[in-house]
């Protein structure tokens, strides 16, 4: 079966931009909901945004896209990649939630700052989740 990544930002909405309630109901319904699908990924967020990457199979990631755009917690939800993969970086879990490390935290000032994406920018993105999964499996 192929398997795909998508990795987005989108900006936080009301309580959801700094509160710690509606980032744990939403990594209780990511648990959940991606185990059944078999999804796996990581969201971050900082200074009012989100970055999320979400792997699995195709029919699966779309199904959760559509939740996601209809989810008002968030909005602008911009997509910087949906590619095939050979493999997960985040096989281990459902939906990790991490910390936003510093080359993100440049990376959604930039955002901020212009709105726009370049190859650039999605070069930064993967190397982010690459070195955001490594910590996470050091971590365990
Ligand atoms: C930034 C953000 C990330 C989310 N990530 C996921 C996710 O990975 N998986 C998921 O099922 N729901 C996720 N959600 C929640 C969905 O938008 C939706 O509320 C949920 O899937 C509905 O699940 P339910 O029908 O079990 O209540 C996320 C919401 C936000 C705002």
């Amino acid at each position: 079966m192929s398997l795909f990544r998508i990795v987005y930002v989108s900006d936080a909405v009301g309580d959801a931009r700094e509160g710690l309630m509606p980032l744990i109901d939403i990594i209780g319904a990511s648990d959940r909901n991606n185990r059944r699908d078999h999804l796996t990924g990581v969201l971050m967020r900082h200074d009012g945004q989100f970055f999320q990457a979400v792997e699995g199979a195709r029919v699966d990631l779309d199904r959760l896209m559509g939740r996601l755009r209809a989810d008002c917690r968030h909005t602008n939800i911009q997509v910087l990649a949906d590619s095939r993969i050979d493999h997960r970086l985040f096989a281990d879990w459902a939906m990790a939630q991490a910390d936003a490390p510093p080359a993100l935290e440049r990376l959604l000032e930039r955002r901020s700052d212009h709105g726009l994406y370049n190859a650039a920018f999605m070069g930064d993105a993967e190397r982010i989740l690459f070195d955001t999964s490594q910590a996470l499996a050091a971590a365990c």
